[in-house]
């Protein structure tokens, strides 16, 4: 029998291999006088809708589908203008329904259309990619970017629902399947660390299991569960973000961008070395996360000489504040703390540590 895990959260999560009988039945039991409409970009229109057999439910038969380019050039605030412009000329109402099917570009997108379009209609989020199943989706964050200052404009605002169907991953670019695995990493690393042990040894060309997608999700949950609006236990999700938000800039003004999850791998990894000299986490805890990331996703194109930068980019980051750099540290495997504010020196030394060991390499 198929396997489907259903995790309670403010709202259902359901992870299966398919997910339409789920969709279906809750469309039924819940929007069924609701008009439809189904945001996707050009990759999720093209390899997920057809996944998603809708003849059996009138109310999906006869959504409307709203297609953008994919890729993050579309977490704009023009095309955030378009759409609304769409769904006022098709009449949608405050009965409409928005489903977002895609990685986390979409629901990040349709989440804030959604949650601000005639002041909020529901949506619900089918992520596709793995980052947007184990991440993206859930917990409420919604947001466009305004220029290269990303997410700016956004809105905590819960979905209805969310259903992961592994099936979507299948034609999923490897490269995005293995980036998506970091998040995973991350929820292990701060709070779980069974899911730590399982996903050491996963290889992440393969596709994850439902039951390992809804181990990372509820990490995620029990944290948002407890702090949705981010005054002080959410931001142990930060984990890595400091360090990996700012590599990620940098990547994209040297031309040659990372992946969000390969960015925070790095990350991951130097804030681990900050975790060992402050917060106690031991060497050889740091040597095993150092050596995951290397073997996974080897090194990236940037050296001493870019520090200077990644402290600036980092200062821009809106996690910092004028006192220093904030990060949330590892304490130990599957347990951090928060609000550790370091100085510029401090930073420098771990990035000086992991430019010289990646050199070793
Ligand atoms: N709101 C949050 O809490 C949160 C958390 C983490 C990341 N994010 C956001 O998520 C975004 C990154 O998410 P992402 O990595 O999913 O990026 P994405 O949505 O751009 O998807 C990556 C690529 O994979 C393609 N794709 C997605 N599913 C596919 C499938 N099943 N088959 C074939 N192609 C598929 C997309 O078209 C795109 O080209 C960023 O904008 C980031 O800011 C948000």
């Amino acid at each position: 029998m198929a396997l489907v895990i259903k995790i309670e959260a403010s709202y259902p999560i359901v992870t299966a291999e398919s997910i339409l009988d789920e969709l279906s039945t809750f469309i039924d039991n819940h929007y069924s006088d609701y008009r439809i409409f189904v945001l996707a970009d050009s990759n999720t229109e093209e390899y997920c809708l057809p996944l998603l057999n809708w003849t059996s439910n009138n109310a999906l038969l006869e959504a409307d589908i709203l297609s953008v380019p994919s890729g993050e050039s579309s977490k704009t605030v023009e095309i955030y203008y378009n759409l609304a412009e769409t769904l006022l000329e098709l009449n949608a109402s405050r009965k409409s329904l928005l489903i977002n099917i895609g990685g986390g570009m979409i629901t990040d997108l349709g989440g804030f259309l959604a949650s601000s379009f005639k002041r909020g209609i529901p949506y619900i989020n089918v992520p596709t990619s793995l980052l947007a199943m184990v991440d993206a989706s859930a917990g409420g964050k919604t947001g466009i970017n305004v220029g290269d200052y990303k997410n700016q404009l956004g809105s905590f605002c819960f979905p209805e629902a969310v259903f992961c169907g592994i099936q979507f991953l299948e034609t999923l670019p490897k490269r995005e399947l293995k980036s998506g695995y970091v998040e995973s990493i991350k929820h292990g690393l701060i709070a779980n660390p069974k899911l730590w042990k399982n996903i050491k040894v996963q290889n992440f060309e393969v596709l994850p299991e439902e039951t390992g997608i809804a181990e990372s999700i509820r990490v995620k949950n029990d944290i948002v569960g407890r702090d949705f609006l981010e005054k002080g236990e959410r931001k142990k999700l930060n984990f890595g973000h400091t360090i990996g938000h700012a590599i990620e800039s940098l990547s994209h003004l040297k031309g040659d961008p990372l992946l969000h999850g390969e960015a925070i791998a790095y990350g991951i990894a130097i804030e681990s070395m900050l975790s060992q000299t402050h917060t106690g986490l031991s060497k050889m805890d740091l040597d095993e996360i150092r050596n995951l990331v290397n073997g996974h996703f080897g090194q990236f194109n940037c050296g001493t000489e870019d520090i200077p930068t990644i402290l600036k980019l980092m200062h821009a980051d809106k996690k910092n504040s004028e006192e220093g750099l904030n990060f949330t540290l590892l304490n130990a495997i599957g347990s951090c703390s928060i609000n550790h504010v370091l100085t510029e020196e401090e930073v420098t030394m771990a990035l000086e540590w992991y430019f010289s060991m990646s050199t070793e390499l």
